[in-house]
Parts: C-alpha cells; sequence; structure tokens
C-alpha cells in the first residue's frame, strides 16, 4: 500500500532515511506491501519542495549530493518556498518523519512540527529529542484525540531497539532502574583517547566529521544530550514527569584528561559518561556523570559510538542491550522501523 510521507529536516539522519528505502525498496514492497511516496521535503538551510504527485527519491539523493539543496529539485508540478509549518500544513500526507536538529531547551522548531501534524491527523516519527524530552504527555494526548500514531524510536539509542523492547518483549515487568552509556559522541571520545592518545579536540573534530555530534556538541561534551535521554527514560518508561532541571547530577567529559585517562589505565580502569534513572520512595532520582569503571564491568567494555543500557526488571533480572547510539544509517534505520510499524498499525 501506498503511504504518503513529508520529510521535514533533510539532513544526516533524514538522508540516512531516505538511502534506505531505496536501498530496501524490493524487500518493502514485497515483504510488508509498503510503498513510500515522498511528497514534500522542508529544510531551514536547503529550502523546501511539495510534490502531490511523489518525487524520485534516488533522484532527489542525488540532487542533494550535487547541489546541497532541496528547493530547485526539478519536480512537475512542485509548489516551492513554503516554510515546513506551511508545507505540513499543505501537504496530503499520511506519516511526517521529523529530524530537524535537536533543541532541547525549548523543544523547537520540532514540537511545532509535530503539533501540526497531529492537527492534521498524520502520523509521526521523529528522532528529535527535544519534543520527547519536553513535552512527551502533551504529544501523546494530542495524537490520541486526532487518532494519530507516535512514534520515536531514535531518540535514545538511536537504530539500536528500546522502546520496542520495552513494548513487547519486557511487556508485564516492573522497570526499577535503568543504567548505561547513552551518548555515542562522548563514548567515542573517550575511547580514541584511551585507545590512539587522541586529544580531546581532535577526538571530537573526528565525532562532528562523522555525524555522531549534535549541531551544537557542547550538548554532548558536557552531558545535556546524555541527560535528555534520561529524562524520557523516566518519563517515558518509568513513568515520571520530570525535566532536566529535576536531575541530582549532570557533569559532563569536558573535564577529564588524557593524564586522567592514563592514570585510570594504569589502575584497570576505565572513564564511561554513565546515565541512570531509578525510582526511589515515589521519587525519580536521574543523573548523568564520568564514572570510572573496573575494566571487568560489563559498561568498560562498550567502546565506540555504541550505548548500552541495563534494565533492572521485576520478573526477567538485569537485561542488557548494546548497539549503535548514532550515526547515519543507523538513526535513519530508527526512522525507517517507526514507518515501517505505523504503516502496519495503520
Ligand atoms: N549526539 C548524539 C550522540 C546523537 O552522540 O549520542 C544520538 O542521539
Amino acid at each position: 500500500m501506498q503511504r504518503k510521507i513529508i520529510l521535514i529536516g533533510c539532513g544526516v539522519v533524514g538522508q540516512g532515511f531516505l538511502e534506505i528505502l531505496v536501498k530496501k525498496k524490493e524487500l518493502l514492497d514485497a515483504k510488508f506491501g509498503f510503498e513510500p511516496l515522498l511528497v514534500g521535503v522542508a529544510d531551514m538551510r536547503m529550502g523546501s519542495i511539495l510534490v502531490p504527485e511523489g518525487m524520485d527519491i534516488p533522484k532527489f539523493l542525488e540532487h542533494l549530493k550535487a547541489h546541497g539543496t532541496v528547493h530547485d529539485f526539478p519536480a512537475e508540478g512542485a509548489t516551492i518556498g513554503l516554510n515546513s509549518l506551511d508545507l505540513i500544513k499543505e501537504a496530503d500526507a499520511d506519516i511526517m518523519v521529523e529530524v530537524t536538529f535537536t533543541d532541547i531547551k525549548t523543544g523547537e522548531p520540532a514540537t511545532s512540527h509535530i503539533k501540526a501534524a497531529f492537527e492534521k491527523g498524520m502520523c509521526v516519527a521523529t528522532t528529535n529529542k527535544g519534543p520527547i524530552t519536553l513535552h512527551f504527555k502533551e504529544l501523546c494526548q494530542l495524537a490520541q484525540r486526532k487518532n494519530a500514531l507516535f512514534r520515536y524510536e531514535g531518540v535514545v539509542m538511536s537504530g539500536t531497539p528500546i522502546f520496542d523492547l520495552l513494548e513487547y518483549c519486557l511487556a508485564v515487568n516492573d522497570i526499577k532502574e535503568i543504567k548505561g552509556i547513552l551518548n555515542g559522541t562522548t563514548n567515542f571520545m573517550l575511547t580514541k583517547m584511551e585507545e590512539e592518545n587522541m586529544s580531546y579536540p581532535d577526538a571530537l573534530a573526528l565525532a562532528q566529521k562523522l555525524g555522531y555530534a549534535e549541531a551544537d556538541p557542547t550538548a554532548d561534551v558536557e552531558g545535556f544530550d546524555a541527560l535528555a535521554k534520561v529524562v524520557i527514560l523516566s518519563n517515558v518508561v518509568l513513568g515520571g514527569s520530570i525535566k532536566p532541571s529535576d536531575a541530582a547530577e549532570r557533569v559532563g567529559i569536558s573535564g577529564i584528561t588524557l593524564e586522567d585517562i592514563r592514570k585510570a589505565k594504569e589502575e584497570g580502569m576505565r572513564y564511561k559518561l554513565v546515565g541512570s534513572t531509578r525510582i526511589e520512595h515515589g521519587k525519580i532520582i536521574a543523573s548523568v556523570k564520568p564514572v570510572k569503571l573496573a575494566l571487568s564491568h560489563p559498561l568498560a567494555g562498550v567502546s565506540g559510538a555504541v550505548n548500552a543500557l541495563t534494565f533492572t526488571t521485576d520478573l526477567s533480572g538485569d537485561i542488557t542491550i548494546q548497539g549503535p547510539g548514532a550515526g547515519k544509517l543507523e538513526t535513519g534505520f530508527a526512522i525507517m522501523i517507526d514507518v515501517l510499524n505505523m504503516h502496519r498499525e495503520m
């Protein structure tokens, strides 16, 4: 069945999603009866285009590679120049994919995009942490009122499944505590600093080049990104309603030097940026901070732009999942699985 899609934000993640649609076209159709029709794209830097008859996705990707622009993609019957909100209002689409840059302080412009899509009854898939960190309950209520589906698998651990795992495989369990490595950039940097003696600025520059870091990498290195994920897990999984400012602690890795890492290594230890949340006497206790772990600790072996999370459950004990925490195809896949699951549920 054909599903009309609009893409809001056409950076690394948006392009990763489109590449997967191209790469898996036959399989998506043959196995899941899913035929994507891309009817609009809006990007703050690259412009916008609305094409009711649908765009040729491989040609659009070639155009992006050659020109780095959206608005001048040659397509019959195209409307150009709409801002993202107007494009959402004008578009006749089943699904909006929202992958604009994350602003953890305001949640904008993504929150307004998501509300506008729900108002039209569109389903939404997003990897944007801002709206889920700050407005999760409100957005879920609006989606429900408008009978729209809402999925956000990629906001924590990118393409490594967390929310689907909890919703299906770990259902019925009480989750008591969640703890792990939640930021790919800092884990990548700490690994490079330890294994290759790479300087902090060089390791950060490489993480940016590889597309792991946030638009403003301060969010990664100062722990704000990991904290947003801890807040999301606290509210979505533990049923809390906390804000980032409610966290007990938020410390990043900017204070960790090559010398600290070397000394820790001599002691048989390794630094990791650890995020955790648990319920204590009915209250959520959330934090993010660098922790020196013994090399034998399971989290100490997690290297590169990889994340790992342990769920402490009442029925199944501790369940740990490890996998990619950032990256173009990895995060594009998170959108892919959300879109596919919505297609199956529609
Ligand atoms: N900047 C984030 C990270 C991207 O490095 O983990 C994925 O949320």
